[in-house]
């Protein structure tokens, strides 16, 4: 379970951000909407230990994240979280395979990824370089990556940004069904993905989140 608690966010000459109280569950899948610069990307970072808020608590699994030292974070990040970041964070002179593959640098067991680029439809492009994919084939790559170390929690930010809405739903029906019994948390811009998850958090209103029919 994750819960965020009485958190804000400043950043230098910018008004601060004040984050409703909000608890993911184990297991659920949670898309977050919020026009653009409303702080998505910050509460992702917060939870996955790469930013600090300045006051409130983030539990995680009953501890405070915001407590633990840079180390900590980084530790429990590579063990526990995977990321789909809003912009990749693929290397595109590398292929498919060694994408995924550094992340045994991390010390994390990449065994795997076959089956997961099965999965996802990308297996006979594995030795292809990055920089020759289409947009949605990176994006494939980059659940692929954040996926195969079995996270207990996917944080996906913008997973279909430059998709359009076809190749966009073929995606997030992928990564929910991949992302099945874990924890999801998807930023994204269009709603006509919201019926695929099981709650959809309105930013904009910071109400907490209503629970789809
Ligand atoms: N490192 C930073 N330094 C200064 N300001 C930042 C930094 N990161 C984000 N911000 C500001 O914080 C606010 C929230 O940014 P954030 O990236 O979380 O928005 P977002 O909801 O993800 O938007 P989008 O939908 O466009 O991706 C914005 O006003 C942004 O300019
Ligand atoms: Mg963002």
């Amino acid at each position: 379970m994750i819960q965020i608690k009485g958190v804000s966010k400043q950043f230098q000459n910018e008004n601060a951000i004040n984050y409703a109280d909000i608890t993911f569950e184990d297991g659920k899948s949670y898309m977050l909407l919020g026009a653009s610069g409303c702080g998505k990307s910050t509460l992702l970072n917060m939870i996955a230990g790469i930013l600090s808020p300045e006051s409130g608590e983030i539990f995680i699994n009953g501890e405070d994240v915001t407590k633990k030292t840079q180390k900590e974070k980084d530790k429990f990040r590579i063990q526990k979280i995977g990321y789909i970041f809003q912009d990749f964070k693929l290397i595109p002179e590398m292929t498919v395979m060694d994408n995924i593959n550094i992340l045994r640098l991390e010390g994390v067991d990449t065994k795997g990824s076959d089956e997961i680029l099965k999965k996802l439809e990308m297996l006979d492009k594995k030795n292809k370089k990055v920089k020759h994919l289409s947009g949605g084939e990176k994006q494939r790559v980059a659940i692929a990556r954040a996926i195969v170390k079995m996270p207990e929690i996917i944080l996906a930010d913008e997973p279909t940004g430059n998709l359009n809405f076809e190749i966009g739903e073929a995606v997030i029906k992928q990564l929910l069904e991949i992302s099945a019994g874990k924890t999801l948390i998807a930023v994204t811009h269009d709603e006509r993905l919201g019926k695929y998850f099981d709650y959809t958090i309105d930013m904009n209103e910071m109400t907490g989140g209503r629970e789809n029919a």
